[in-house]
């Protein structure tokens, strides 16, 4: 017998609204790995909305090593760091990350999330001011709301109300900046090295949340601190290791007493699992891979310029882009997912449409990620399909 939730039904009409507004998700069961196809239903289609840039989800190299750490760990840590979770492995993937990110040190989280959260709680005082950047991810957002400190919201790639923000925050115990390397929902970057100047100007601390750069931006993927040559400038690098390295977890690299500090304090490294061996063993095979050749990294590139050129020739808005996440503005929510599904329906294309609290009321859009995996064959298929799909709909004229 199934028990039906009655004092709980009232969220039935708050669902309602959310379908209303055209910001109800549908979530697409996939099988088998994140390459350039997937399969729904049975059905094959073009995976253009998946974080994988590089193709190490389903590397070869990386499978085997996770399946090799299976036969030797199991499949779980068994208890969180500190009691007695931690392997060999765990320390040999901080010690690789750390050299890889050209840092002193790093420390591993289950998430990239967890690693934000984790992070600004532990490090964050009452008396400390955060300067956040307005389109920073949710999950900075969600570590601010844990912490007592003043908050300061700077305006989205704006120096001069960053600096001014610090000007006004020139009392708190210690000031920081905290801004997303890569904006998520844009593709567009942080100009760090004005951060840096800043942070140096007015002694701040900063935070740059790397996941959308590392494997992308810098030497064979090292980052945006890499790409902007910042190491000795940027405080604190945080990281994910489920986007481009293809697995999952999350990272902060930074000083020997940041990573010391975390490794004491971070409520996620005290409190919950570790990281699972087979993940693990893959993180390091991902970033052994990574260090060795940069293929994959200029596949990714030369996809994403190929793809973006060909989108603007064709008439549509990618807004302000430096990386291959590629934003195919349309603002209206329902026309957005309107062509969503017609692309998925119609077209055998698999993207997600946009929408708030992703992004703001009024700027929905569709952010294809073209990665290593496609072929020229598979973006001209979607290129050619938007414009008619676009077209069809009335967004493209
Ligand atoms: C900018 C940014 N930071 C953090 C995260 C969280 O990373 P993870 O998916 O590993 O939890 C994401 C992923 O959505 C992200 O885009």
């Amino acid at each position: 017998m199934i028990f039906v939730g009655k004092r709980t039904e009232y969220l039935k009409a708050e669902l309602e609204n959310l379908k209303a507004q055209g910001l109800y998700f549908v979530e697409r069961v996939r099988v088998g790995p994140p390459d350039n196809r997937v399969v729904i239903k049975g059905v094959e289609y073009i995976l253009m909305c998946s974080n994988n840039y590089l193709g190490l989800a389903n590397h070869p190299k990386i499978r085997e090593a996770a399946i090799r750490a299976i036969e030797e760990y199991g499949v779980g840590a068994g208890a969180v760091r500190p009691i007695s979770g931690t392997t060999d492995l765990h320390i040999e993937a901080e010690e690789k990350i750390a050299k890889f990110k050209r840092r002193e040190a790093a420390i591993l989280f289950q998430s990239g999330y967890v690693a934000n959260v984790g992070t600004i709680q532990a490090l964050v005082r009452d008396e400390d001011a955060v300067l956040s950047e307005e389109l920073n991810h949710g999950s900075i957002i969600d570590g601010i709301r844990l912490t007592k400190a003043k908050r300061l919201i700077y305006k989205h790639l704006d120096m001069e109300d960053l600096e001014a923000k610090l000007k006004e925050t020139k009392d708190a115990r210690k000031r920081f900046i905290m801004t997303d390397g890569v904006f998520s929902m844009d593709g567009d970057i942080a100009p760090l090295d004005k951060i840096a100047d800043l942070a140096d100007e007015y002694d701040a601390i900063v935070y740059v949340d790397d996941a959308h750069g590392e494997g992308v931006l810098g030497d064979h993927g090292r980052g945006i601190v890499d790409h902007f040559k910042l190491h000795d400038r940027i405080d604190i690098e945080m990281g994910t290791l489920s986007k481009a390295f293809g697995v999952i977890g999350g990272y902060i690299a930074s000083s020997k007493e940041v990573v010391e500090y975390l490794k004491q304090r971070a409520r996620p490294h005290l409190l919950s699992s570790a990281l699972n061996p087979p993940d693990v063993a893959a993180i390091i095979a991902a970033i052994d891979l990574l260090s060795s050749t940069d293929e994959p990294l200029k596949k990714l590139w030369s996809n994403a310029r190929y793809f973006q050129k060909s989108l603007v020739d064709r008439g549509f808005n990618i807004g302000n882009t430096k990386t291959p996440i590629t934003p195919v503005m349309i603002g209206d929510e329902k026309k957005t997912q309107q062509l969503v599904e017609m692309l998925f329906n119609d077209y055998h294309i698999f993207v997600q449409a946009v929408v708030y609290p992703w992004v703001p009321r009024g700027t929905a859009r569709i952010r294809f990620q073209p990665n290593a995996t496609h072929s020229i064959e598979d973006l001209n298929y979607v290129i050619d399909s938007l414009t008619e799909a676009a077209k069809k709909i009335g967004v493209l004229t």
